[in-house]
């Protein structure tokens, strides 16, 4: 069965502005429903996940995406974040704690390079891992990644602000399959998400994308996500993957949706 961290919205808000999804979206979080959207998927998420939950931090409104907290490595060690924007950076101490206590052996990156965690970091079913850098992660992270999982990483290149994470944009899913959003990488990205994995990608349209579906977390068969399309619903169901519709809105203001919320640990 897998895990999940998450962590309850008790401070969750739009306060800031660190990427578009946020511009005009200070104050205007309705907490009630936040707080409404974020149990419904707890609980889907729990009957199909065992999950775990880090105390959230007043003053750190970022800290329900959890997805952000580090990536997990085979054998309890963890690649602790260091994030790109002052905002976000007090949350580090507070997952560093978290897996400490939970018996992790921390790993950090060099001093000075810039990496999101798994918001940035996605394993696909074949165990390759696929790090997205432009906006939050360095590229120079990759190299320093793969020295400490023992294996190559695939970079892509992320080119449009509104997909800042890798997570907005790219989610592989079990047996091969991954679900993509072309505009959101560079060309030579594009092609290398071809080679790899051909005929089974499913590409979103900008509606799909607009609305989250790549920020997918998936579950053997079921794909849990905020809004997708008959078309996309139809693609996904040709390769046995059933969607499950979770509505995260209040949580897209801040530029997160339903992967953002999880971390696989
Ligand atoms: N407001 C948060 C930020 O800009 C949203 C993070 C979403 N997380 C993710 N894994 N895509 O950092």
């Amino acid at each position: 069965m897998k895990t999940f961290l998450m962590c309850e919205p008790r401070y969750f808000e739009v306060s800031y502005v660190i990427n578009p999804w946020m511009t005009g979206n200070q104050g205007l979080v309705n907490m009630e429903l936040a707080a409404k959207q974020w149990k419904n998927f707890h609980d889907i998420l729990s009957s199909k996940a065992s999950i775990r939950l880090i105390e959230p931090v007043a003053g750190l409104p970022d800290m329900v995406f959890t997805a952000n907290g580090g990536l997990v490595c085979r054998d309890h060690e963890v690649i602790v974040s260091s994030f790109r924007y002052p905002e976000r950076q007090a949350e580090s101490p507070y997952f560093s704690k978290f897996f400490e206590d939970s018996g992790y052996r921390i790993r950090r990156l060099n001093s000075d390079i810039k990496f999101e965690g798994a918001g940035d970091a996605l394993y696909d079913s074949n165990g390759q891992v696929w790090v997205g850098y432009g906006h939050r992660s360095d590229v120079e992270a990759l190299d320093e990644i793969a020295a400490i999982l023992h294996t190559r990483v695939n970079g892509l290149t992320l080119v449009d602000p509104r997909w800042y994470h890798l997570d907005t944009a790219f989610c592989p899913l079990a047996n091969g399959y991954v679900i993509a959003y072309e505009k959101a990488f560079s060309s030579q990205s594009v092609n290398k998400i071809k080679n790899e994995f051909s005929d089974k990608i499913i590409w979103v349209s900008d509606q799909d994308a607009n609305n989250f579906a790549c920020n997918a977390v998936n579950i053997g068969n079921d794909v849990i996500l905020n809004k997708a399309s008959d078309e996309l619903k139809v693609a996904l169901s040709k390769h046995k993957f059933s969607v499950i519709e979770v509505d995260v809105s209040e949580f897209i203001k801040a530029g997160g949706a339903c992967k953002c919320l999880t971390l696989e640990l």
